[in-house]
């Protein structure tokens, strides 16, 4: 047989999922483990939402639309942008695709030339660098660590432009880290982005999920980085509704207007019941968005005093999204429940094995000294999994009840 494509045989799969797959499968063999590796509100998509897409169903909304969706719908999140972060947009701004991965994905396939460079501060969320690399492009990484809060300087962003660089990713506030550029930093980086004529994608999908600080969109800030700027953004996250796949782009008409072909003869458009469902999301009440965050902020403060009370293991306060990137480093070199630790991968794999907790090892994420937690979990298991993580830090296994 011929061998298949050296492209997609190089991509390296999902570490998020590979970990729900495990952490799934220990529990189908009756282990009791608590799971922190899903990037998914543990809530319910809201009712009106649901009717919505219950009405869209029975009103027959189930044949073909424009690839880059209905115009209500990009006039629902033109609307949203406007009155939530400030930034105008019109239709031909707009793409929806089938979730925010994909827009990603279709926003760099029509950006990026094969040997464009794509820099990416790190710790990044995993799928930027596989989808860079399945452009045929090169992810140029910029390291960061706590003593920056995570962040990259407009100095080091310059240091990396080649004349290769065509485009920068920020992810704002940051999976996995938790933070979040304000208003200053992000006018520093943008004369550094517009100087060098460079686009900005900027991830904008925890957005509304922000609990210090204030969340500003890179867009809003600079006429000329808005020229230049690719929002990522969706359904997803906001309004708990992961598997009904809705993501959008809002950008520059020339790259929308490319997005829209190119999902003409990929993917097609993203379901048309899901994208009614989202009119309903953008337009709606916006409570559902603030009871989850309040939800989620109880969540955060219990999980940081509780790691802040720890002495091997440590966090910065996160600003926004639903994780804690947790420093695992100063058990680098000691033995936890007979297992030799040597990085956070030695971390998570014993964590998981004698603690029965499941959490992502932070070099899917380009750091080896973090494991990540998703705190999109109840606070019962949020609980359970730290007294867990306490007992397995003092060499003692977790019962599998
Ligand atoms: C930073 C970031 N961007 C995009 C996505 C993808 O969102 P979607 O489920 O809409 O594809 C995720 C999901 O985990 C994410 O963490």
């Amino acid at each position: 047989m011929k061998s298949l494509s050296t492209a997609a045989s190089a991509i390296k799969p999902s570490a998020t999922l590979a970990i729900n797959a495990l952490s799934q499968e220990l529990k189908a063999q009756g282990v009791d483990v608590v799971s922190f590796g899903a990037g998914e509100t543990d809530f319910y998509t809201p009712d009106h939402i649901k009717a919505a897409g219950i009405a869209a169903i029975e009103g027959n909304k189930s044949y073909y639309t424009s690839s880059s969706g209905v115009a209500p719908l990009k006039k629902a999140i033109c609307g949203y942008l406007d009155k939530t972060f400030g930034v105008k947009y019109e239709n031909k701004n707009i793409c929806v695709t089938s979730g925010a991965k994909h827009v990603l994905y279709i926003a760099m396939r029509v950006m990026l030339n094969p040997g464009d460079e794509v820099i990416l501060p790190a710790p990044y969320w995993v799928t930027y660098e596989e989808a860079i690399r399945m452009c045929g492009a090169v992810p140029v990484i910029l390291k960061t660590d706590e003593s920056t809060r995570f962040k990259i300087s407009p100095r080091q962003l310059q240091e990396a432009v080649t004349e290769k660089t065509k485009a920068v990713i920020l992810t704002n506030p940051s999976n996995p880290t938790g933070m979040l550029y304000s208003e200053e930093e992000l006018r520093a980086l943008s004369r550094v982005i517009v100087d060098n004529d460079l686009y900005l994608i900027d991830d904008e999908i925890y957005a509304t999920l922000v609990y210090n600080g204030k969340f500003v969109s890179a867009a809003a800030i600079d006429p000329e980085l808005y020229k230049r700027t690719v929002i990522v953004n969706g359904v997803s996250k906001t309004y708990a509704m992961t598997g009904w796949r809705i993501g959008f782009a809002a950008g520059p008409a020339e790259i929308i207007k490319l997005m829209d072909t190119y999902l003409s003869h990929s993917t097609g458009n993203a379901s048309n019941v899901a994208q009614y469902a989202s009119i309903a999301a953008y337009e709606g009440s916006q409570e559902c968005v603030e009871k989850m965050h309040a939800e989620f902020a109880r969540r955060r403060e219990y999980f940081v005093k509780r790691v802040e009370a720890m002495d091997l293991v440590s966090c910065l306060p996160p600003d926004g999204a639903f994780y804690i990137f947790m420093n695992v480093s100063r058990t680098f070199g000691m033995t936890l429940c007979g297992e030799k630790i040597n990085d956070s991968s030695d971390f998570a794999q014993a964590l998981l094995k004698h603690g029965l907790v499941a959490t992502v090892p932070g070099a899917a994420f380009g750091s080896t000294d973090h494991i990540r937690w998703s705190y999109a979990t109840s606070l019962e298991n949020i609980k359970k999994g730290l007294d867990r993580l306490e007992k397995f830090l003092h060499n003692e296994p977790a019962a599998n009840n």
